[in-house]
């Protein structure tokens, strides 16, 4: 949620602040703002240039405009304190106008820091929390200057910054220009991620690797309560005390092609169609020589999942219906019972956890602040916590006690597309994983398991195939104002995340059933034309699921049927049917998701909505 971004040591810093926030974007769009050092050497000067709406509006103000300088932070936003006006866009001010600070997160004592601040006689300009940290840092730079005391890394504004952050509570990543500093960023995180870049003669930082990749493979994860001072020789990474230390460096192992559209006209598009890769990347080298899975980090003391007994998935949105998914595998070969749970609720329960449950928390990015949380409170029991994410080094990856990547690469379309789809494939992994170490399946049970599963790639490839006619069904029925997705056993969780695709990107109603419960109410909603989308590939119930679906056509709904190719039985009952390979049940989901993203991206086109950044939702979400 929010994106920041800030380099120096380029004498083209406002275009690289503008590039970096256009690859940012995606992660907030509700306003955007840069502020960069100007002016000759001897008398720098803070300029500010901020838009409420996309960043094409600063675009359009920043251009013409003559704005050199050799350092810039940059931000584009997700509003959560004050609305998505110019006033409440970052970065915000102090009050001698010589100090700029970009923010994502949530000062949860802004009440408390804004009374104080007002007391004090200090005028603030906007509603935002992040505005009292620009006047807090300034009167700490004051202050030291008053009292003439050296700084512990030789930059005051880190000391100030050091200072002020001691008093926040809540979570931030916080990027701080000044004036009086003027080649030097200072930086702070807590809760929220920040990364560094390393280059020669240039310093980078930015939210993640997308805003960095087109300089810098060279990265460091800043931690939390760590501090970095940025300056274009290098970066110095402290603790709030000023001891250097480190974060998590390692370098990037994709490129920039990779973070951009390639042609596609959305990205949304070509995550979709990057699905076969990412299927395969994601099991690449998981079955060793000796015919054994592995995770790809091992933090749990041997034996330990030996031990387990019950298993809890926490995640949210489509993580959590990726969650789902993996519940039927892991039930089914590891003989495990398994609670999958919506993160938010799951962090404020009180759940039975001990050191025989295991943990799975899912989450794309690794820093969705209610599966971090939901974790932490899981660890807390001493449960242990295994994750399944898309980013090397995040939150959620290092307090973990175990990791599987899901190797989609980045993913920059607001709908979660081959991040899902991985997510499903790694919790099969896991649960062959779980059964070998539980030693419920034979080991050629496991080879020939993980087989089908990298068999599904080619099959993939034949799914998208379809894709003309479902964006030709797409624009039949996108005149529809409400659409029913039912299924039954592992599709139930495909026909949820299908609904929920389609209500972000569309803006349409939607909303996924279990088919077994239509006649317990939901099926006094079908009327007459209304689109049933049904996930009715084979499976030991798709005879009820039938039932089901003469259920609904008898009272006038428009089935469409996602099928097994060659299925008898199935245009008797649908209007209209997409033939999917036949593959094992358990399966199957990773191959049925797919028709049902292309229908959400086809509709959302016919209607002209935003598909990569639709409206009021971030990629991230950094807050509760
Ligand atoms: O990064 P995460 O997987 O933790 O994100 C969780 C949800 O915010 C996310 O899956 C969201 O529901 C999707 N972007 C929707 O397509």
């Amino acid at each position: 949620m929010c994106g920041i971004i800030g380099c120096t040591g380029r004498d083209d810093a406002v275009d690289v602040v503008l590039h970096g926030l256009a690859t940012l974007e995606y992660r907030g769009y509700d306003s955007a703002g840069l502020a960069l050092v100007s002016g000759p050497q001897a008398a720098p000067e803070l300029r500010v240039v901020k838009r409420a709406g996309k960043l094409a509006s600063l675009q359009q103000a920043v251009e013409g405009q003559a704005l050199p300088g050799r350092s810039g932070i940059g931000h584009t936003r997700w509003a959560t304190h004050g609305a998505p006006t110019d006033r409440n866009a970052h970065p915000h001010v102090s009050g001698d106008g010589r100090l700029a600070v970009v923010h994502n997160g949530i000062i949860e004592n802004h009440e408390a820091l804004r009374s104080e601040l007002v007391a004090a006689g200090v005028e603030l300009a906007s509603e935002t929390d992040t505005e009292l940290v620009a006047h807090l840092v300034a009167a700490e730079r004051d202050a030291l200057a008053g009292d003439g005391q050296a700084a512990t890394t030789g930059s005051a504004l880190a000391e100030a910054l050091r200072r002020t952050v001691r008093r926040l509570e809540g979570q931030y990543a916080l990027a701080v220009l000044d004036v009086h500093e003027p080649e030097t960023i200072v930086a702070a995180r807590y809760g929220a991620p920040l990364i560094l870049g390393h280059d020669d003669d240039v310093s980078w930082l930015a939210s993640d690797i997308a805003g960095l990749i087109a300089h810098t493979r060279d990265v460091e994860v800043l931690l939390d309560r760590q501090l970095a001072v940025l300056t274009p020789g290098g970066i110095a990474v402290t603790d709030l005390d000023g001891e250097p230390t480190e974060g998590l460096r390692y370098k990037v192992d994709w490129d920039v092609d990779a973070a951009e559209k390639q042609g596609y006209p959305h990205f949304m598009l070509k995550e979709i169609y990057e699905q076969p890769q990412a299927l395969t990347d994601t099991l690449l080298g998981r079955l060793g020589e000796d015919g054994l899975l592995s995770l790809d980090e091992q933090r749990l003391a041997e034996g330990e999942l030996r031990r387990i007994d019950k298993v809890y998935v926490v995640a949210c949105g489509t993580s959590y219906h990726a969650g789902m998914v993996g519940r039927y595998a892991i039930e089914h070969w590891a003989r495990l019972g398994v609670e999958v749970e919506i993160a938010s609720e799951f962090r404020y329960r009180d759940p039975i956890l001990n050191p025989h449950t295991l943990v799975v928390a899912i989450s794309q990015s690794g820093e969705t602040t209610d599966t971090i949380a939901a974790a932490a409170h899981a660890r807390d029991q001493r449960a242990p916590v295994l994750a399944i994410t898309n980013v090397v080094g995040s939150t959620l990856a290092r307090q973990s006690d175990g990791v599987l990547y899901t190797r989609a690469g980045p993913e920059i379309g607001v709908a979660a597309t081959k991040t899902f789809l991985t997510q499903v494939v790694a919790t099969a992994v896991l649960a062959l994983f779980l059964a070998q170490e539980r030693r419920t399946l034979l080991p050629e049970e496991i080879g020939d398991a993980f087989a089908r599963l990298e068999a599904l790639g080619p099959l993939l490839e034949q799914v998208l195939a379809h894709d003309d006619r479902i964006a030709e069904l797409a624009h039949h029925l996108s005149g529809a104002d409400y659409f029913m997705f039912i299924a039954r056993h592992a599709g139930l969780p495909i026909a949820l995340e299908g609904a929920l695709k389609l209500k972000e990107i569309s803006y349409l109603h939607a909303e996924g059933f279990p088919a077994g419960e239509m006649k317990h109410g939901p099926i006094a909603l079908i009327d007459d034309g209304g689109p049933v989308i049904a996930v009715a590939t084979r499976s030991h119930v798709r005879a009820k699921l039938l039932s089901n679906l003469a259920e609904v056509r008898a009272r006038g709904a428009v089935v469409v049927a996602l099928a097994t190719e060659g299925d008898p039985e199935i245009h008797a009952a649908a209007d209209h049917v997409i033939g999917l390979p036949d593959v094992h049940e358990l399966l199957a989901p990773i191959l049925a998701v797919v028709p049902l993203q292309l229908l959400a991206y086809h509709v959302a086109v016919a209607l002209g909505r935003d598909v990569d950044q639709p409206r009021n939702l971030a990629k991230t979400v950094t807050v509760e």
